[in-house]
């Protein structure tokens, strides 16, 4: 079964302080297959976050585990899962994230530089095609703080695509976007998914974009149920 990317086993995270326990995921199993575009929905506070960060090793679950391309992450070194990170995944979040001190062009090569190996004149090459075919590419000397929200975003996805990820792992991407700049960002996700057939799972509170991928789940009360 070499189409699943990302499985994952029973996975459980509990926060637990004092007497307080707080279930937030329970036993969830899902399969990501290649080429699929998730969305996942679900109220605030029902643990899509948690999920997503999981999945990007990001965070590590209380029980259970994420299967990786066939191999349980369990079994990586913290290298190993760094070296994942930094080049299996792509990683969208809500306010962006972007590095402040450096620029738009800089944002995006960093991932790439942290990966010794390769041309470095390439690698620069490569971001600045990736900010063009975003739609930023008349902004590559701008910092953060010179950009709007939507072209922030646009450059977080660049940089999400630097390192060609197996899975873009986008958690509400369009949240801190107005309503044109955030069809602009799902526009760029679904001819990603289109075009190159990337693997992208994305959260959305926006019940008009449950329906815009390949399958849509909900969360609630810490499990998926496919709607
Ligand atoms: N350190 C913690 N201790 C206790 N509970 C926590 C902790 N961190 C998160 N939680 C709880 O985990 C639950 C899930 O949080 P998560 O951020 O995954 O939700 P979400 O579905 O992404 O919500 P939203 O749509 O608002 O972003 C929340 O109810 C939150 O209160
Ligand atoms: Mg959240």
């Amino acid at each position: 079964m070499n189409d699943i990317l990302v499985e994952t086993r029973d996975l459980c995270k509990t926060y637990r302080s004092g007497s307080r326990i707080t279930d937030v995921l329970r036993n969830i199993r899902f399969v990501i297959k290649k080429n699929e575009f998730i969305t996942i929905s679900g109220a605030s506070g029902a643990g899509k976050s948690t999920l997503l960060h999981i999945l990007g090793l990001l965070d590590d679950p209380t029980s259970g585990t994420v299967v990786f391309q066939g191999t349980d992450i369990k079994s990586f070194s913290e290298g190993k899962r760094s070296f994942l990170r930094n080049t299996a995944i792509g990683f969208i979040f809500q306010f962006f994230n972007l590095l402040p001190e450096f620029t738009a062009l800089e944002n995006v090569l960093l991932p790439a530089l942290i990966e010794k190996d390769g041309n470095v004149a390439q690698k620069k090459e490569r971001a600045r095609s990736l900010l063009d075919s975003v739609g930023v590419g008349h902004r590559l000397t701008h910092k953060p703080s010179e950009l709007s929200g939507g072209e922030q975003q646009r450059v977080a996805i660049a940089r999400a695509l630097m390192n060609r990820p197996e899975i873009i792992l986008a958690d509400e991407p369009t949240g801190n976007l107005d309503r044109q700049s955030g069809l602009g960002v799902i526009d760029l996700l679904k001819s990603l998914h289109s075009s190159s057939g990337q693997t992208i799972v994305m959260v959305t509170h926006n019940s008009a974009l449950a329906g815009i991928g390949t399958r849509h789940l909900n969360m609630a009360d810490g499990t998926l149920v496919t709607q």
